[in-house]
């Protein structure tokens, strides 16, 4: 029998973040797969055995003791990683880009927002991390390169960023099947995603995609000393220097950062380390920039901040790509402060779990403008937000445009931001 969407989703709920239980997930399908294709009770339980247990044990003990795929990092094959920004449409001025992230969950809800940003057909589209369950061949297949699967490819580039399940893999499929089906169009030229980070760019703005997942994932006991911090690698952190030249104090464009672990999080761990070690790159300690982010799966807009000795930033989670939106409140009111908006309507419930709207950002550029677009899976407009930067000196204006009530949090109370319908 067909696999329901519901059914599909039920496998989400209460996801663990361990290596073993998203390994045991994926040797389920395997094995599901398998009943499907088979009518002999004999064979289902040897085949549980052979594609199950057995499956699962191998994944589990080559992941945990085996080695991770070789780093790749710039300059590669006489690809710098850093890529003029381009309109599909030569004589359109806007850019658009769509930024998913967690979304590689091969679920209804998933398709849903793969085909609503086959609608808006951006120039570029972004994958910020995490294919399910543990970034395989098949999960890569299935959700990006086969015929049905539902990923957009924009016109002008599609990109990724690897979370912490692909590295549950050790980042094999990741380098091996779904950055060679990435790439960038410059002019004509169609280049090949090279590295786990990247930088789109033009005159006002810097998008500039880094890599934390690689170093998300701990190595059998020297975890318990040394617990994974996502810290940027050192072959990165001489990109963002030397090519990409971050720190530069001539250069005032508008700096846009996305990555798949959180710079903040009312919600589970939050990692400081990647934000010090851009901050020092920076050096300017005045400069605010805007980071969005995945891996906790909801919609998020937290209030302009600093983590230890980050930039200070303006910080959006949106990791309710595909996977199921558990609506939750933050355990203290220290972590409820931290939060500006959160999307926190109720779009169904399963299995007592209140389930939330999945959804992706669009973002668009227009000369100084930057414009973020939250758009939910029926297409309603939760939020747009946008900045303006003045190269003069870096600042950036932040302003509404438009925000449905549902996602103000109780104590908000900000001048000039008006009730609209969403759509
Ligand atoms: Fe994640």
């Amino acid at each position: 029998m067909a696999e329901s969407s519901e059914q599909r989703t039920q496998k989400y709920l209460d996801l663990g973040h361990s290596e073993a239980e998203n390994h045991a997930k994926t040797q389920l399908e395997l094995y599901e797969k398998h009943v499907k294709n088979t009518s002999a009770v004999t064979n289902v339980i040897s085949s549980f055995f052979k594609t199950n247990l057995l499956g699962f044990a191998w994944h589990y003990l080559k992941s945990r003791f085996g080695p991770r795929h070789a780093y790749q990092a710039y300059p590669k094959n006489d690809d710098s990683g850093v890529y003029t920004l381009q309109s599909s449409i030569p004589s359109r001025e806007e850019i658009s880009i769509a930024l998913l992230s967690d979304w590689a969950s091969d679920t209804a809800e998933s398709d849903s927002v793969g085909h609503l940003v086959a609608r808006y057909a951006p120039d570029y589209t972004i994958h910020m991390g995490d294919v399910y369950f543990v970034g395989a061949p098949k999960e890569v297949e299935d959700n990006f390169t086969a015929p049905h699967a539902s990923w957009y490819y924009g016109a002008s580039g599609s990109l990724a960023l690897s979370g912490n399940h692909e590295m549950y893999s050790n980042g094999n499929a990741f380098f091996q099947h779904l950055l060679p089906a990435m790439y960038v169009q410059q002019g004509e030229v169609r280049k090949t995603q090279q590295a786990g980070f990247f930088c789109l760019e033009n005159e006002h703005w810097r998008i500039i995609g880094i890599d934390t997942g690689y170093t998300s994932v701990g190595r059998p006991f020297v975890e318990i000393i040394s617990p994974p911090d996502c810290h940027l690698k050192k072959e990165q952190i001489n990109w963002l220097r030397d090519i990409v030249r971050i720190g530069n104090p001539e250069d005032k464009r508008g700096i846009v950062i996305l990555s798949h672990h959180p710079y903040i999080s009312a919600f589970r761990e939050e990692y400081e380390k990647p934000g010090k070690q851009i901050q020092e790159l920076l050096g300017d300690s005045e400069r605010e920039i805007i980071w969005f982010w995945g891996h906790d799966h909801r919609l998020v807009v937290y209030n302009k901040a600093k983590n230890g000795k980050g930039p200070m930033a303006y910080g959006r989670c949106l990791g309710h790509g595909g996977l199921p939106v558990e609506i939750k409140m933050p355990d203290g009111e220290a972590d409820e402060q931290k939060i500006l908006f959160y999307d926190r309507r109720v779009r169904k419930i399963l299995k007592r779990h209140q389930l939330g709207y999945n959804g992706f950002v669009k973002l668009c550029i227009k000369g100084e403008n930057l414009t973020a677009e939250y758009r939910d899976l029926e297409d309603t407009c939760v939020l747009e937000e946008q900045w303006l930067v003045d190269k003069s000196n870096g600042h950036l204006e932040w302003s509404i445009n438009n925000i449905i009530p549902e996602i103000k949090m109780p104590r908000t109370d900000m001048p000039g931001i008006e009730n609209s319908s969403g759509k």
